[in-house]
Order: C-alpha cells, then structure tokens, then sequence
C-alpha cells in the first residue's frame, strides 16, 4: 500500500496576493525583524541513500510514494519565484533535496541561477548541499554551470559504519573521491557535514577531524535534530557540541574563531595549530532562531518558513494560475512579515508543544531540503 509522510494537500494555503502591492526592496522584516536573506530550493524528494535519521528505509519504502513529476517545479517555475525572493533580498541559494543530483539536468538551473545578483548588485552565493555519491561524475560540469560551492554530507570513515548509517551500501570511498574532484574544480571553500548520533558515531569525531584538518574542507559536526517525524528522534541520541569541541580539542587544541554574519548556522573553531577550522551546529542546545533568516520552497513549490514547520504556502498555485510577479511578489512580503516561527528556541517548552506537536506531523527533511 502506499503511503506518503507529509499531508501536504491538506494543510497548505494557497497565500494571499490581497492588498497594498508589495514592490520588493530587499528589505522585508518578520514579526521578530528578521530580515529574509537565504533560500534554500529542494529540488527532489528522492534520494539514492537511506539514512537512519533522515530516510528510514522502514518508511521510506517501495511502497512509499514520492512526487509524480508533474508536481515539481519546474526550472523556469523555480527561476522565476528565485527571482523574486532574490529582488526581497535573498543573497544566498542553497539547492537541497532529498539528493539534489538526482535531479536530472540540474546544471540547466544552476546557469540560469547563477546569472541573478542580488538587489545590491552582487553576485549570488550559490551553493548545494549533497551526499556526494555523484559528487565526483558531476562536479565539472556543476562548477561551469556557475556553481559556487558545495557542501558534502559525510558521517564516519569507518566503511561499514558509514554503510550501516547510509543505508544503501554507499561506500566511503565514493563520497571522499566526490570531495576531492570537486576541491580540485575550485568549488570552495568546501563544507563536509556530519550529524552526530551518541552511540552510534560519536566514535568518528575525532577520526574525522583528524582526516580533514588541513585538507582545505571545513567539517562541521551537526546536532541530530528532532526534525520530521519518522526518525525515532531522541535527546538521548544528541551529543552536545560543547562536548565535540571538548573531545577534538584533547587532541587538537582549538580556539574560537568570530563569526562570519549572525545568521550563520555554525559556530566557528580553528585549530590552535593551524590546521584549519571546524564548525559546530547546535540548533537543540544552543538554537540560533534569533538570527534566522531562511525561507525555504519545497520541490512542488510551497514555502515553508521554519525546518519544524508543519504547514507551507502554496506558490505553485499562484505560479500556474496565472499570478503576475507583482502578485506573487506580494504573497512572498506577506508571507514573511507574518512569519514569528522559531521552533528550536521553543523546544521543549510548553509553548513548542502547543504550536508544533509531533501529531501534527511536521514535514519531513527529505521533502523540505536540510
Ligand atoms: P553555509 O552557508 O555553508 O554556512 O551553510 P548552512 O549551514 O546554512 O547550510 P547547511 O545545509 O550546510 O546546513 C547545515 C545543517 O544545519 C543542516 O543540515 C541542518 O541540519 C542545520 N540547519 C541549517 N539551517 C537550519 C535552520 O534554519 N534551522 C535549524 N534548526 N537547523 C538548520
Ligand atoms: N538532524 C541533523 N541533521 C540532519 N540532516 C538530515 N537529517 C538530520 C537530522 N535529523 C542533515 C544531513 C545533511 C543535511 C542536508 O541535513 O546530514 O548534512
Ligand atoms: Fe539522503 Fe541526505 Fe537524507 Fe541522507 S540525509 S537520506 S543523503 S537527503
Ligand atoms: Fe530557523 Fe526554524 Fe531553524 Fe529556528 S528552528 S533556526 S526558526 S528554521
């Protein structure tokens, strides 16, 4: 039988494009004066990997049923909402999945991305974030298209453990072959993303930073989050950024290191010795909401404003009934100015448990884009 996750028909509105036009000016603010300057683009629902915590082959089965293709946007529907969140201000496009290589032509979007700026004229900081197992096929090709930079998902370099954690008998090798091709295309600074499971690959920490120091690549090391609803999620299983600092530091001294922009999801370390830095995300023991800044638009095309949302605007409605940019334009000032969404600072608390409950079955990261 098949069954499908996320209710998306039933909980989506189709956004109001009622009252004053909203000219974009780069400028818009949420309830909390958070401006809106990230957007990241799912671009698949699917993924060639069953990670334990994002895809677990228990749900994500044969039976499970993904979105037909005439759900997805387009790329020309993806490029002209891009457009638009880029003209309110967005200065950074981050394309997700699922795993966005499993997009076919993806490089068509990525040119016609890469040839915005942003509503101060510059160029745009495009960037993806993948598993990698495509990463060294595509890298040359993504690179002239006008990709940025990338950022590579890896959990251990113990070949059975990272096969055991992907699911889907990916080997290491594949992954890190992927990372070198693309540093040596020139798509830096490149990221390697490591979500932390206590008990399960705890062990690899410092392996890891052992690997990658020195190599040119930034790892950082995520908190496993209560995101979606089908990954069994428990604090138990969180292990502390303090405590990744505290364990690679016992081996390579590290030293804080200032931030680049508030908005930036990581805290930044560099080793004392040069080697380098690390970041450390901490969105459930140190939740960085504060700051947020990101929109992101789900591959049928409805914007979601928050990772823990259960509910998202439907712009692909107004993208096929025949809304002038002007409109559309003046759903996404709307949508923003109402936004107060700021669920990991909340966690936890009673005031989290009454506006998003597990019942309510939040989107899943696969279909939202990490
Ligand atoms: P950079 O621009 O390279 O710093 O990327 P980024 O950190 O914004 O994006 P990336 O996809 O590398 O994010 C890394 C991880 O941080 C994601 O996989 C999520 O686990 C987490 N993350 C990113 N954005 C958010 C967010 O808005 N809220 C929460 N709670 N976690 C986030
Ligand atoms: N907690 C933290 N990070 C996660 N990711 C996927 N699921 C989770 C989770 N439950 C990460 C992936 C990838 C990015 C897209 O999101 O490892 O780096
Ligand atoms: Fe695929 Fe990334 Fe999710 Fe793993 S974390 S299943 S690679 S989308
Ligand atoms: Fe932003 Fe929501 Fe993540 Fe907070 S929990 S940082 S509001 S996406």
């Amino acid at each position: 039988m098949s069954r499908r996750i996320i209710p998306v028909a039933d909980v989506s509105a189709v956004p109001d494009v009622a009252g004053p036009v909203r000219t974009p000016r780069g400028e818009l603010a949420d309830t909390l004066s958070r401006p809106l300057r990230d957007l990241r683009i799912s671009v698949t629902d699917r993924c060639n990997f069953r990670c334990v915590y994002c895809m677990p082959r228990a749900v994500f089965d044969k039976d499970y049923s993904f979105l037909p293709h005439s759900a997805l946007l387009t790329f020309e529907e993806i490029e002209r909402i891009a457009t638009i969140f880029v003209a309110h201000g967005v200065e950074k496009i981050r394309l997700t999945g699922g795993e966005p290589l499993l997009r076919k032509n993806l490089e068509f979007l990525i040119e016609r991305l890469a040839r915005m700026t942003t509503a101060a004229g510059k160029p745009l900081d495009l960037t993806l974030t993948t598993n990698g197992s495509l990463l060294a096929r595509k890298a040359r090709s993504l690179k002239d298209a006008g990709l940025s930079r990338v950022t590579v998902s890896l959990d251990a370099l113990d070949d059975a453990l990272f096969r055991r954690m992907n699911d889907a008998d990916f080997a290491v090798r594949d992954v890190l072959d992927g990372i070198e091709v693309a540093q040596s295309v020139g798509l830096a600074p490149l990221k390697v993303n490591m979500v932390v499971k206590r008990g399960t690959n705890d062990s690899e920490i410092v392996p890891m930073a052992q690997h990658f120091r020195g190599s040119g690549a930034v790892l950082r090391f995520i908190e496993y989050m209560d995101v979606g609803t089908s990954n069994g999620w428990n604090m138990t299983e969180v292990l502390p950024s303090a405590d990744v600092v505290a364990r690679i530091s016992e081996h390579f001294p590290l030293l804080p290191l200032e931030a680049h922009s508030a908005a930036e999801t990581a805290q930044r370390w560099g080793y004392a010795d040069g080697g380098g830095e690390i970041g450390v995300i901490s969105s459930v023991t140190r939740a960085f909401c504060g700051d947020c800044t990101r929109a992101r638009l789900s591959t049928e095309g409805k914007v979601y404003l928050c990772l823990f949302a259960s509910s998202g605007h439907d712009l692909r409605a107004l993208v096929r009934n025949g809304t002038s940019d002007e409109g559309i334009a003046t759903a996404i000032a709307n949508i923003w100015h109402a936004r107060g969404d700021r669920y990991s600072q909340l966690r936890g608390s009673a005031n989290a448990a009454s506006t998003t409950t597990r019942e309510e079955r939040r989107v899943e990261m696969s279909y939202i884009g990490g």
